[in-house]
């Protein structure tokens, strides 16, 4: 089993784009949110979950979750920083933005456990199938470890939980990019049958 310590580090080593959050502390929260995420569960690296957006869905030929949610923060940042180019400032909170896109999977690695799939598959009565989907276990995570509402927010509000509530810029800007992701890589052919 990986330490607390171990798990930080190779968050680090996974997503190079925590360089673009600027306040040092909202970085470390992230590193914490997914450290304590993966602590949940069997994996011990992002990349050793399914690249895929849901536990039974399609997932990616080449690359792993890791060059998910980095393709995602790059999107969200690209739209963020091109829109503003053309119409001017936006109110975007670019580090928010960062974090948010980082996190919005923070809830897979629970939702994702072949162990936990496994013990809610063997009796869904008792448990409920997921019991948990990752936004909500991802809303979880990440006051847990103190991050910012808003960071929640865009974990539980950034797929279909969000359909029936009013979403934060930073979520609204996450969210198409995770769709972008997904329905790109779909039509491009990326993504297995
Ligand atoms: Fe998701
Ligand atoms: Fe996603």
């Amino acid at each position: 089993m990986a330490t607390m310590a171990e798990l930080r580090t190779g968050v680090r080593k996974s997503f190079p784009e925590l360089n673009e959050i600027k306040n040092a502390e909202l970085r470390d929260k992230v590193v914490e949110a997914w450290a304590f995420a993966l602590s949940q569960t069997e994996y011990t690296s992002v990349d050793e979950i399914r690249a895929s957006g849901g536990p039974t869905t399609p997932p990616m030929k080449k690359g792993t979750q890791t060059d998910h949610i980095r393709g995602v923060t790059r999107v969200a940042l690209a739209m963020a920083d091109e829109l503003e180019k053309i119409c001017g400032p936006l109110g975007i909170d670019r580090d928010l933005l960062a974090a948010c896109a980082l996190c919005h999977d923070v809830g897979k690695p629970f939702e994702f456990s072949p162990r936990n799939q496994k013990r809610w598959q063997d009796d869904p009565a008792a448990s409920g199938y997921p019991a948990i989907r990752h936004p909500v276990y991802g809303v979880h995570v990440a006051l847990t470890v103190g991050l910012p509402e808003a960071v929640a927010h865009t974990a539980g509000a950034h797929s279909a939980e969000g359909e029936r509530i009013q979403k934060s810029l930073e979520n609204t800007i996450v969210r198409f990019a995770d769709h972008a992701f997904w329905q790109i890589l779909e039509r491009a052919g990326a993504l297995q049958e």
